[in-house]
Protein backbone atom coordinates (compact mmCIF):
# COMPACT_ATOMS: atom_id res chain seq x y z
CA UNK A 1 0.00 0.00 0.00
CA UNK A 2 1.09 3.11 -0.63
CA UNK A 3 1.86 6.12 1.52
CA UNK A 4 -1.03 8.34 1.03
CA UNK A 5 -3.30 5.39 1.41
CA UNK A 6 -1.78 4.78 4.99
CA UNK A 7 -2.20 8.31 5.88
CA UNK A 8 -5.79 8.01 5.15
CA UNK A 9 -6.93 4.53 6.47
CA UNK A 10 -4.94 6.20 9.55
CA UNK A 11 -7.68 9.54 8.84
CA UNK A 12 -10.18 6.99 8.78
CA UNK A 13 -9.81 5.02 11.93
CA UNK A 14 -9.24 7.60 13.96
CA UNK A 15 -12.69 9.44 12.62
CA UNK A 16 -14.75 5.89 12.99
CA UNK A 17 -13.86 5.93 16.57
CA UNK A 18 -15.82 9.19 16.97
CA UNK A 19 -18.51 8.37 15.13
CA UNK A 20 -20.66 6.68 17.64
CA UNK A 21 -23.46 9.24 18.92
CA UNK A 22 -21.97 11.61 21.40
CA UNK A 23 -22.30 12.44 25.05
CA UNK A 24 -20.92 15.68 24.38
CA UNK A 25 -20.79 17.13 20.87
CA UNK A 26 -18.13 20.50 21.46
CA UNK A 27 -15.66 17.90 22.56
CA UNK A 28 -14.94 15.90 19.33
CA UNK A 29 -15.44 19.36 17.75
CA UNK A 30 -11.98 20.07 19.33
CA UNK A 31 -10.52 17.00 18.85
CA UNK A 32 -11.19 16.52 15.41
CA UNK A 33 -10.52 20.39 14.81
CA UNK A 34 -6.74 19.08 15.76
CA UNK A 35 -6.72 15.54 13.92
CA UNK A 36 -8.27 17.03 10.68
CA UNK A 37 -5.27 20.00 10.75
CA UNK A 38 -2.94 17.03 9.22
CA UNK A 39 0.42 17.00 10.60
CA UNK A 40 3.03 14.48 9.05
CA UNK A 41 1.62 11.22 10.45
CA UNK A 42 5.05 9.85 11.39
CA UNK A 43 4.40 7.84 13.85
CA UNK A 44 1.56 5.80 12.38
CA UNK A 45 3.61 5.50 9.01
CA UNK A 46 7.16 4.34 11.22
CA UNK A 47 4.32 1.79 12.57
CA UNK A 48 2.70 0.38 9.09
CA UNK A 49 5.76 0.87 7.34
CA UNK A 50 7.48 -1.58 9.99
CA UNK A 51 4.24 -3.83 9.70
CA UNK A 52 4.51 -3.76 6.00
CA UNK A 53 8.35 -4.92 6.28
CA UNK A 54 8.33 -7.31 8.59
CA UNK A 55 6.08 -9.23 6.07
CA UNK A 56 2.54 -8.71 7.27
CA UNK A 57 -0.50 -7.46 4.86
CA UNK A 58 -2.57 -4.43 6.52
CA UNK A 59 -5.80 -4.97 8.45
CA UNK A 60 -8.00 -2.67 10.14
CA UNK A 61 -6.63 -3.67 13.33
CA UNK A 62 -3.38 -2.22 12.07
CA UNK A 63 -4.81 1.04 11.26
CA UNK A 64 -6.08 0.91 14.87
CA UNK A 65 -3.15 0.96 15.85
CA UNK A 66 -1.58 3.60 14.15
CA UNK A 67 -4.74 5.59 14.98
CA UNK A 68 -4.21 5.40 18.88
CA UNK A 69 -0.35 6.42 18.31
CA UNK A 70 -1.17 9.45 16.11
CA UNK A 71 -4.01 10.39 18.77
CA UNK A 72 -1.86 10.59 21.87
CA UNK A 73 0.82 12.85 19.92
CA UNK A 74 -1.87 15.04 18.46
CA UNK A 75 -3.11 15.17 22.23
CA UNK A 76 0.25 15.56 23.46
CA UNK A 77 0.20 19.05 20.41
CA UNK A 78 -2.94 20.34 21.87
CA UNK A 79 -1.45 20.08 25.67
CA UNK A 80 2.01 21.49 24.84
CA UNK A 81 0.62 24.42 23.11
CA UNK A 82 -1.59 25.67 25.83
CA UNK A 83 -0.79 28.82 27.66
CA UNK A 84 0.80 27.00 30.59
CA UNK A 85 3.25 25.12 28.53
CA UNK A 86 4.72 26.20 25.55
CA UNK A 87 2.11 28.89 25.06
CA UNK A 88 1.82 28.98 21.39
CA UNK A 89 -0.95 30.49 18.45
CA UNK A 90 -0.74 28.36 15.63
CA UNK A 91 -0.82 24.29 15.07
CA UNK A 92 -0.26 22.41 12.05
CA UNK A 93 -0.89 25.73 10.18
CA UNK A 94 -4.25 26.33 12.02
CA UNK A 95 -4.49 28.37 15.65
CA UNK A 96 -3.77 26.34 18.47
CA UNK A 97 -6.76 24.43 20.54
CA UNK A 98 -6.87 26.98 23.08
CA UNK A 99 -7.24 29.44 20.21
CA UNK A 100 -9.90 27.92 18.54
CA UNK A 101 -12.04 26.97 21.44
CA UNK A 102 -11.36 27.54 24.91
CA UNK A 103 -8.41 26.45 27.80
CA UNK A 104 -10.96 24.44 29.27
CA UNK A 105 -12.26 22.45 25.84
CA UNK A 106 -8.58 22.04 24.66
CA UNK A 107 -7.60 20.36 28.12
CA UNK A 108 -10.54 17.99 27.75
CA UNK A 109 -9.98 17.60 24.23
CA UNK A 110 -6.52 16.38 24.75
CA UNK A 111 -7.41 13.80 27.88
CA UNK A 112 -9.88 12.49 25.08
CA UNK A 113 -6.96 11.83 23.12
CA UNK A 114 -4.99 10.18 25.62
CA UNK A 115 -7.26 8.00 26.54
CA UNK A 116 -9.53 6.90 23.52
CA UNK A 117 -6.91 5.28 22.10
CA UNK A 118 -6.76 2.74 24.64
CA UNK A 119 -10.22 1.48 23.79
CA UNK A 120 -9.46 1.57 20.13
CA UNK A 121 -6.52 -0.76 20.68
CA UNK A 122 -8.62 -3.02 23.18
CA UNK A 123 -11.38 -3.25 20.20
CA UNK A 124 -8.70 -4.47 17.30
CA UNK A 125 -8.77 -7.79 15.77
CA UNK A 126 -5.62 -9.20 17.24
CA UNK A 127 -5.29 -11.95 19.99
CA UNK A 128 -5.59 -10.72 23.48
CA UNK A 129 -1.90 -10.88 24.54
CA UNK A 130 -0.96 -9.17 21.69
CA UNK A 131 -3.69 -6.17 22.79
CA UNK A 132 -2.37 -6.44 26.18
CA UNK A 133 1.31 -6.15 25.26
CA UNK A 134 0.01 -2.97 23.18
CA UNK A 135 -1.82 -0.93 25.84
CA UNK A 136 0.95 -1.75 28.00
CA UNK A 137 3.40 -0.50 25.49
CA UNK A 138 1.77 2.13 24.59
CA UNK A 139 0.70 3.40 28.15
CA UNK A 140 4.42 2.95 29.26
CA UNK A 141 5.70 5.32 26.26
CA UNK A 142 2.99 8.11 27.08
CA UNK A 143 2.43 8.73 30.79
CA UNK A 144 4.47 8.68 33.49
CA UNK A 145 7.17 6.75 32.22
CA UNK A 146 7.56 8.42 28.85
CA UNK A 147 6.24 11.45 26.85
CA UNK A 148 4.53 13.19 30.32
CA UNK A 149 7.37 12.76 31.98
CA UNK A 150 9.68 14.25 29.32
CA UNK A 151 7.03 16.75 28.83
CA UNK A 152 7.48 17.95 32.45
CA UNK A 153 11.24 17.68 32.38
CA UNK A 154 11.19 19.91 29.38
CA UNK A 155 9.01 22.57 31.00
CA UNK A 156 11.16 22.08 34.42
CA UNK A 157 14.55 23.15 32.17
CA UNK A 158 13.07 25.97 30.97
CA UNK A 159 16.04 29.38 31.25
CA UNK A 160 18.45 26.64 32.56
CA UNK A 161 21.72 25.27 31.02
CA UNK A 162 21.84 21.73 31.21
CA UNK A 163 24.20 19.09 30.37
CA UNK A 164 24.10 17.03 27.21
CA UNK A 165 23.43 14.06 28.98
CA UNK A 166 20.40 15.72 31.14
CA UNK A 167 18.77 17.08 27.43
CA UNK A 168 19.05 13.54 26.02
CA UNK A 169 17.21 12.18 28.57
CA UNK A 170 14.62 15.08 28.12
CA UNK A 171 13.88 13.81 24.05
CA UNK A 172 14.07 10.52 24.86
CA UNK A 173 11.27 10.64 27.02
CA UNK A 174 8.94 13.67 25.83
CA UNK A 175 9.35 12.50 22.07
CA UNK A 176 11.80 9.18 22.00
CA UNK A 177 8.96 6.97 23.68
CA UNK A 178 6.18 7.44 21.82
CA UNK A 179 7.97 7.11 18.17
CA UNK A 180 9.92 3.84 20.05
CA UNK A 181 5.98 2.56 20.67
CA UNK A 182 5.59 2.48 16.73
CA UNK A 183 8.33 0.16 15.94
CA UNK A 184 8.10 -1.73 19.02
CA UNK A 185 4.46 -2.34 18.45
CA UNK A 186 5.25 -3.32 14.37
CA UNK A 187 7.14 -6.40 16.13
CA UNK A 188 4.31 -7.26 18.87
CA UNK A 189 1.85 -7.36 15.97
CA UNK A 190 4.07 -9.08 13.82
CA UNK A 191 5.39 -11.56 16.68
CA UNK A 192 8.93 -10.75 16.14
CA UNK A 193 12.01 -12.90 18.14
CA UNK A 194 13.27 -10.67 21.41
CA UNK A 195 15.93 -10.45 19.57
CA UNK A 196 14.63 -8.33 16.82
CA UNK A 197 12.25 -6.53 19.27
CA UNK A 198 15.31 -5.09 21.34
CA UNK A 199 16.78 -4.07 17.74
CA UNK A 200 13.39 -2.15 17.04
CA UNK A 201 13.52 -0.51 20.16
CA UNK A 202 17.06 0.64 19.35
CA UNK A 203 15.97 1.45 16.40
CA UNK A 204 12.48 3.72 17.89
CA UNK A 205 14.92 5.19 20.15
CA UNK A 206 17.60 6.70 17.69
CA UNK A 207 14.90 8.04 15.65
CA UNK A 208 12.69 9.74 18.04
CA UNK A 209 16.26 11.20 18.92
CA UNK A 210 16.87 12.20 15.55
CA UNK A 211 13.22 13.40 15.52
CA UNK A 212 13.25 15.98 18.54
CA UNK A 213 17.21 17.15 18.00
CA UNK A 214 15.42 17.89 13.95
CA UNK A 215 12.70 19.76 15.38
CA UNK A 216 15.25 21.99 17.48
CA UNK A 217 16.94 22.65 13.99
CA UNK A 218 13.71 23.49 12.44
CA UNK A 219 12.93 25.27 14.90
CA UNK A 220 15.62 27.78 14.14
CA UNK A 221 16.00 27.42 10.54
CA UNK A 222 12.37 27.40 9.24
CA UNK A 223 10.04 29.86 8.20
CA UNK A 224 6.10 29.71 9.39
CA UNK A 225 4.90 28.13 5.60
CA UNK A 226 6.64 25.00 6.48
CA UNK A 227 6.70 24.39 9.91
CA UNK A 228 2.57 25.37 10.55
CA UNK A 229 3.85 27.03 13.76
CA UNK A 230 5.34 29.79 14.59
CA UNK A 231 9.66 29.83 14.62
CA UNK A 232 11.96 30.37 16.98
CA UNK A 233 9.83 29.99 19.64
CA UNK A 234 12.57 27.70 21.77
CA UNK A 235 14.79 30.87 21.94
CA UNK A 236 12.10 33.09 23.31
CA UNK A 237 10.87 30.49 25.62
CA UNK A 238 14.97 29.29 26.43
CA UNK A 239 14.15 26.00 25.95
CA UNK A 240 16.89 23.41 26.74
CA UNK A 241 17.63 22.29 22.71
CA UNK A 242 20.54 20.49 20.93
CA UNK A 243 21.36 23.85 18.61
CA UNK A 244 21.15 25.79 21.88
CA UNK A 245 24.03 23.35 23.31
CA UNK A 246 25.84 22.01 20.48
CA UNK A 247 25.72 24.91 17.56
CA UNK A 248 23.39 24.14 14.55
CA UNK A 249 26.08 22.55 12.63
CA UNK A 250 27.08 20.16 15.08
CA UNK A 251 22.87 19.21 15.78
CA UNK A 252 22.90 18.52 12.39
CA UNK A 253 26.15 16.21 12.41
CA UNK A 254 24.92 14.26 15.36
CA UNK A 255 20.73 14.29 13.27
CA UNK A 256 22.61 12.52 10.56
CA UNK A 257 24.88 10.12 11.74
CA UNK A 258 22.45 9.05 14.53
CA UNK A 259 20.47 8.26 11.29
CA UNK A 260 23.45 6.27 10.11
CA UNK A 261 23.03 4.15 13.03
CA UNK A 262 19.56 3.37 12.19
CA UNK A 263 20.26 2.28 8.64
CA UNK A 264 22.83 0.24 10.64
CA UNK A 265 20.37 -1.86 12.59
CA UNK A 266 17.65 -2.14 9.58
CA UNK A 267 20.73 -3.89 8.01
CA UNK A 268 21.32 -6.02 11.07
CA UNK A 269 17.59 -6.38 11.73
CA UNK A 270 17.37 -7.82 8.02
CA UNK A 271 20.06 -10.70 8.73
CA UNK A 272 17.92 -12.00 11.46
CA UNK A 273 14.39 -12.30 9.81
CA UNK A 274 12.66 -11.57 6.43
CA UNK A 275 12.76 -7.69 6.74
CA UNK A 276 12.01 -5.37 3.15
CA UNK A 277 14.03 -2.46 4.66
CA UNK A 278 13.19 -0.28 1.44
CA UNK A 279 10.18 1.28 2.41
CA UNK A 280 11.00 2.28 6.03
CA UNK A 281 14.39 3.44 4.76
CA UNK A 282 13.45 5.87 2.69
CA UNK A 283 11.42 7.25 5.40
CA UNK A 284 14.49 7.21 7.76
CA UNK A 285 16.46 9.20 4.73
CA UNK A 286 13.36 12.20 4.20
CA UNK A 287 14.74 12.72 7.82
CA UNK A 288 17.99 14.45 6.98
CA UNK A 289 18.00 18.05 6.48
CA UNK A 290 21.44 18.26 4.84
CA UNK A 291 22.19 15.39 2.54
C1 LIG B 1 6.03 17.85 16.73
O1 LIG B 1 5.78 16.60 16.19
C2 LIG B 1 6.36 17.73 18.17
C3 LIG B 1 7.46 16.82 18.45
C4 LIG B 1 7.34 15.81 19.20
C5 LIG B 1 8.77 17.07 17.86
P1 LIG B 1 5.56 16.42 14.62
O2 LIG B 1 6.63 17.18 13.87
O3 LIG B 1 5.43 14.97 14.31
O4 LIG B 1 4.17 17.17 14.40
P2 LIG B 1 3.03 16.90 13.30
O5 LIG B 1 2.28 15.69 13.73
O6 LIG B 1 3.71 16.71 11.96
O7 LIG B 1 2.16 18.12 13.34
C1 LIG C 1 6.95 18.74 22.02
O1 LIG C 1 8.17 19.30 21.80
C2 LIG C 1 7.00 17.34 22.41
C3 LIG C 1 5.65 16.84 22.73
C4 LIG C 1 5.51 15.85 23.53
C5 LIG C 1 4.45 17.45 22.18
P1 LIG C 1 8.11 20.79 21.25
O2 LIG C 1 7.48 21.71 22.22
O3 LIG C 1 9.45 21.14 20.73
O4 LIG C 1 7.11 20.61 19.99
P2 LIG C 1 6.67 21.80 19.05
O5 LIG C 1 7.95 22.42 18.51
O6 LIG C 1 5.85 22.74 19.85
O7 LIG C 1 5.91 21.09 17.96
MG1 LIG D 1 7.18 21.78 24.26
MG1 LIG E 1 6.02 23.27 21.78
MG1 LIG F 1 9.85 22.15 18.97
Amino acid sequence: MDRQGKVSGVEQAIRSYYEEAQVAERLVEAVLYSVNAGGKRIRPLFFLEMVEALGQTLTQAHFQVAASVEMIHTGSLIHDDLPAMDNDDYRRGRLTNHKQFDEATAILAGDSLFLDPFGLIARADFPAEIRINLVQELSDSSGTYGMVAGQTLDMMSEGKLIDLESLQTIHANKTGKLLTFSFVAAGLVAEVSTDVLTKLRQVGELVGLAFQVRDDILDLTADFEDLGKTPQKDLLAEKSTYPALLGLVESQQFLNHTLDQVQNLLKEIAEKCPFQAKQVGQLIESLRLNG
